[in-house]
């Protein structure tokens, strides 16, 4: 353990006096960044273990320092450990504290290796395991989202553009839109992982280093998938960390869109879903209410994540090669993007099972809004009539429904047949809501058959990517 002198502090050779206060507070980052401790330790054990096997530190020395930065882990995880701000940030903390405690073969741990390299590696291993656990909270979220979709594939709703009632449209097809958009997300996350999962270390303070390393016997120790191919650019670019936060934006708008919609939902003039208490808050004025708090924050959230984006793409711009202080900056918005991430997904996946469906006032509000007037259009284009005419005519019988109150489909067939003769009896079976959905059958459309089948096709990609997750 730290005794309670000042440390001194690794870089204080070439200076004669002391560092001032308030700089000390400016610049540090342990209060922030170590929670990068464990992949800092990590890091470490496989650069030492590295410069063992290329014969650059005796193995013996090796495994004193492993041993040392183990048993700093389990102080650091017992809350044990005494972070100190005169130590900056956590590398420098972590390394202070090994030469306490092992002595000076600990000082031996910094060979051929930079705090630049390091902090890239550290952030790199962390948004790697950040992004598994986010990809895997998608993957569950779609997993209940895709069972919903498939028990919703025959429940009716108005398809809305313009807020507007459109088209009937089934509530499992709506569901399996929001699939479609959660399943590019976690393929954005996979495809990030890739560029992510580059090792830095080796790259040194920029230029590399004299000692005679294995980059890719270190990359393997770490699970990278390869090594950083420019020493530069792998102590000075956060652009894996910029393009997850754009992934983590993009999720957020799209969990942003879910909740608006289920807060629309649940509303009295609504009534389509209800929301279960223990995932809703009530007011401290009006005894009645029940609010969609956690859907309203969803989408409040989403902010803080467009905010984190804009932050990085900002501190990159215009920097010039290589490695600067700025980059610490880097650290706590992208805590900041992966933990509100993680709340909201989490919070998805809590509120899910105990949406209750109010199909009656589902399928009651698609029949308002004369949401069937292009099928009778369609109807009498199949019947010969050019759709730009089909359209006109229905147009005219639409503006006669509403001024008699009535749907298209409550209309009878003489009030029909006085728009266009072409009308046949056999008409009713396009202008109900049944009717509507299921002419729509291909791929993409809304007839509950072809939701089934996405659902069926979406099962198979989950559990497929479920299964690969488990055995990575
Ligand atoms: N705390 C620093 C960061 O987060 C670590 C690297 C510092 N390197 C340096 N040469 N000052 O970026």
């Amino acid at each position: 353990m730290a005794s309670n002198q000042s440390p001194v502090k690794p870089w204080a050779g070439r200076f004669a006096g002391e560092t001032h206060a308030f700089v000390e507070e400016f610049t540090q980052s342990v209060s922030f960044d170590r929670r990068l401790y464990r992949q800092d330790i990590q890091g470490s054990i496989a650069h030492v273990r590295m410069l063992a096997h290329c014969g650059v530190l005796p193995e013996d020395d090796a495994g004193r320092i492993v041993k040392g930065l183990e048993s700093i882990l389990s102080d650091i995880e017992a809350d044990r450990f005494q972070w100190r701000v005169e130590l900056e940030d956590v590398h420098m903390n972590i390394e202070s504290a090994l030469a306490e405690r092992i002595g000076d073969v600990g000082k031996k741990l910094h060979t051929a290796r930079s705090r630049n390299d390091q902090v890239a590696t550290d952030l790199r291993l962390y948004l790697r395991d950040a992004m598994d656990e986010l990809r895997a909270l998608l993957l569950t979220l779609l997993q209940s989202l895709c069972a919903l979709a498939e028990r919703e594939a025959e429940t009716i709703m108005p398809g809305v553009t313009h807020m507007q009632t459109a088209q009937p449209v089934t509530f499992g097809h709506h569901l399996l839109a929001w699939c479609a958009m959660l399943q590019r997300d976690e393929q954005r996350l996979l495809d990030c992982r890739r560029r992510t999962n580059v090792l830095p270390l080796g790259a040194a303070a920029l230029a590399g280093t004299g000692f005679p390393i294995d980059r890719e016997y270190a990359a393997r120790l770490l699970g990278f998938d390869r090594v950083a191919e420019n020493s530069l650019d792998a102590v000075s670019d956060r652009d894996f960390a910029v393009e997850f936060c754009g992934a983590a934006a993009l999720i957020m708008m799209h969990l942003s869109r879910f909740a608006e919609e289920l807060v629309l939902w649940s509303s009295p003039q609504y009534c389509f879903i209800e929301l279960d208490e223990a995932w809703c808050t009530g007011s401290s004025i009006m005894p009645q209410k029940k609010n969609p708090d956690v859907a309203e924050l969803l989408r409040g959230k989403t902010g803080r994540v467009y905010g984190d984006l804009m932050a990085l793409l900002t501190l990159m711009k215009g920097q010039p090669l290589a490695y600067n202080r700025d980059n610490q900056e880097d650290k706590e918005a992208l805590f900041d993007a992966v933990d509100t991430v993680r709340n909201c997904l989490r919070a998805c996946c809590g509120m899910l099972p105990g949406l209750r469906v109010q199909r009656e006032a589902m399928v009651a509000a698609a029949a308002r809004g004369q949401g069937t007037a292009t099928d009778l259009a369609d109807y009498l284009v199949g019947r010969g009539v050019p759709f730009r005419d089909a359209h006109a005519i229905v147009g005219r019988v639409v503006q006669f429904a509403i001024g008699a109150g009535k749907d298209l489909s409550e209309l009878n067939i003489e009030e029909l047949r006085r728009f266009s003769g072409r009308i046949e009896s056999d008409v009713f079976a396009r202008l109900t809501l049944q009717g509507s959905v299921a002419a729509r059958d291909h791929v993409g459309g809304t007839a509950p058959r072809q939701v089934r089948l996405a659902a069926q096709r979406l099962r198979e990609y989950l559990r497929q990517a479920l299964a690969q997750e488990i055995s990575e």
